[in-house]
């Protein structure tokens, strides 16, 4: 049977992760979103609240998927807020994906907070192709640690390490995910650093990717409405992210003036991103 994805699917709560005290894994079945690229997002309509766009994450069940959120605003904290059993709807799997180079031989995944959730399902290829790969995962503390044992377990059958950074030194290397970066970058040859998570810190791996010539994929969040590339709200420049991203490589990034800096809230205003660390 054919299904249009732009159509809602109404899917249940199968199984809740609970991965930190802010940070819950809902697992359901879905058969498109179990199928998805790395880097794809789902449009999630959370009834009667809102429509938020979430990257689909790895389930270990066949025929399944889930959605990783941080309880935040009125919308995530709905979401994280749902039980087992409860109803959802989904719509997608919808972008583009992270790409693997022919005979690609070691990557670098790096990414911080939910911003590791399409890296997760990039780990599960590198681990299907044999592409052995160092992950640096980032958070602000040790209560903010999540996912480190699924890496180590989807990326079991590569040579790979997994490095976990925290901003106060709590757990893993003290520091950020991009101070270690800059260690490994000099030390080891790359083919190619995949990442997502805040702006600023795929702005600075970016530009040490670059500095090391060492190609790049990003994923990047923006406020999304439609997801499907019709009302404009996702634009970055003349890009939209719903349709010709998420996933931009580093020409892409390069020519992208606002990439780093510019954001736009939900009327289409401009604001300065700002760092805040
Ligand atoms: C492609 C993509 C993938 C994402 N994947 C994840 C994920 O895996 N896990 C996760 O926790 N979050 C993810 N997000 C962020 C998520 O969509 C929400 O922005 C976030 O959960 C905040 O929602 P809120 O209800 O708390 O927002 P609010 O508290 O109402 O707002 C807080 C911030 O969220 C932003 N926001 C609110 N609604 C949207 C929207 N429709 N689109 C984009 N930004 C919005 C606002 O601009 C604001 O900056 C992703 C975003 C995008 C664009
Ligand atoms: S969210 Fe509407 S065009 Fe991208």
């Amino acid at each position: 049977m054919h299904i249009n994805i732009d159509h809602i699917r109404i899917v249940n709560i199968d199984n809740i992760i609970e991965e930190t005290p802010s940070i819950r894994t809902l697992i359901f079945r879905d058969k498109l979103s179990s199928n998805a690229h790395p880097g794809q997002f789902l449009m999630v309509w959370i009834p009667r609240v809102e429509e938020l766009p979430l990257s689909v994450m790895i389930s270990d069940k066949k025929m399944h998927a889930a959605i990783t959120i941080r309880k935040g605003g009125f919308g995530s904290t709905a979401l994280f807020n749902k039980k087992v059993g409860e109803i959802i709807g989904i719509r997608g799997p919808y972008g583009n994906h992270f790409t693997i180079i022919k005979n690609m031989k070691k990557a670098l995944l790096i990414g911080g907070g939910t911003g590791l959730v399409p890296l997760m399902r990039l780990a599960t290829k590198m681990n299907e192709f044999g592409i052995n790969s160092t992950f640096v995962m980032g958070a602000r503390s040790k209560t903010e640690v999540f996912f480190e044992k699924q890496a180590n377990r989807f990326l079991k059958n590569t040579k790979h390490k997994v490095i976990v950074t925290t901003d106060d030194g709590s757990y893993g290397f003290k520091g950020s995910a991009t101070d270690t970066l800059a260690t490994i970058i000099k030390e080891e040859k790359f083919d190619r650093v995949y990442t997502c998570g805040p702006e600023l810190m795929m702005k600075k791996v970016f530009a040490l990717a670059s500095e090391y010539s060492v190609s790049v994929e990003a994923s990047l969040e923006r406020y999304m409405k439609c997801g499907i590339g019709i009302c404009g709200s996702c634009c970055v420049g003349e890009q939209l992210v719903c349709k010709e991203g998420t996933v931009f490589n580093e020409k892409d990034l390069r020519l992208m003036t606002e990439f780093g800096r510019i954001y736009r809230d939900k009327t289409g205003r401009k604001s300065h991103i700002v760092d805040y660390n």
